[in-house]
């Protein structure tokens, strides 16, 4: 008996995209501010300038040392991944910031066409889980989300054309576009893949750059959270553009090189 109740246990501390405090889920369209620590997965990667670092792009805790981001969030700076934080601004109690030990960007990613999106930061120290840090999960492998499945993007960038570069992270309702609607002629066309996932657009909330390797979080049909997509292009004519959703690189036709990275490193 004591065996099985140590198995749950270690199975419940181990787990995945179960926030300990629940999101808020509107249904509004419009960004709001999130409850604090319920994405417990958003960090915030950031760069040194100086003695100071500086909030850059989001990213996802997909494990105790890994963190999903975008290959264009990375340059040859300095950074720091800071994890559990709600308001950039104000020394919160559960947060921690962590040095990368190891950054690994997609082989094949290609700035000029914009594919491959996707890069991995291997954390200095692993993380302790708490009510403030949790990984997400990652989607099934091949797994495509139905049209206008609801998902929703967070970070701390601009989520809405006008709207705030904010201190507190936001979150907004941003639904799923489907391939064959996303890249008609008049919407994206080719520039967007298969290995893409496009959400919100046409009058609809869209992320902007500032979310840039921050998450689309969809739950699943067990209630617990996957980061689907990772903030990868926006149209430069404004955040919510007509015909112009937010694209993300689709995590799930990543699974083989995510599993491959942690597996080598
Ligand atoms: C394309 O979008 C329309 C309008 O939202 C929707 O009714 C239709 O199902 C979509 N097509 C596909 C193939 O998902």
């Amino acid at each position: 008996m004591k065996v099985l109740i140590f198995a749950l246990f270690v199975v419940g501390a181990y787990s995945c995209g179960s926030p300990a405090v629940t999101p808020v889920l509107s249904r509004v369209v419009g960004g709001d501010d999130v409850r604090p620590n319920s994405w417990p997965w958003q960090v915030s990667l950031q760069y040194r300038s100086g003695s100071n670092y500086y909030h850059t792009c989001g990213g996802t805790l997909i494990a105790d040392s890994w963190v999903l981001t975008a290959a264009h969030c990375i340059g040859s700076r300095t950074y720091r991944v800071y994890l559990g934080k709600h308001n950039l601004n104000d020394n919160e109690a559960d947060s921690i910031a962590i040095a990368p030990a190891k950054i690994i960007v997609h082989e094949q990613w290609d700035s000029y066409r914009i594919r491959n999106d996707i890069a991995l930061i291997k954390l200095e120290t692993p993380v302790t889980a708490s009510h403030a840090i949790m990984p997400a999960c990652l989607p099934e492998d091949g797994h495509i989300l139905d049209h206008d499945s609801p998902c929703y993007v967070t970070g701390w960038g601009r989520l809405w054309t006008g709207g705030p570069i904010a201190d507190t992270l936001q979150q907004a309702l941003l639904p799923v576009v489907s391939h064959a609607n996303c890249s008609r002629p008049d919407w994206w066309g080719s520039l967007v893949t298969n290995s893409m996932t496009c959400a919100g657009g046409d009058g609809q909330l869209a992320s902007c750059n500032g979310d840039s390797g921050g998450p689309l979080n969809c739950q699943a049909a067990d209630g617990s959270w996957e980061v689907h997509g990772v903030v990868s292009f926006g149209s430069s004519m404004g955040c919510n553009y007509a015909k112009k959703p937010s694209v993300f690189t689709r995590v799930s036709a990543y699974s083989a090189w995510i599993s491959d990275v942690m597996a080598r490193n």
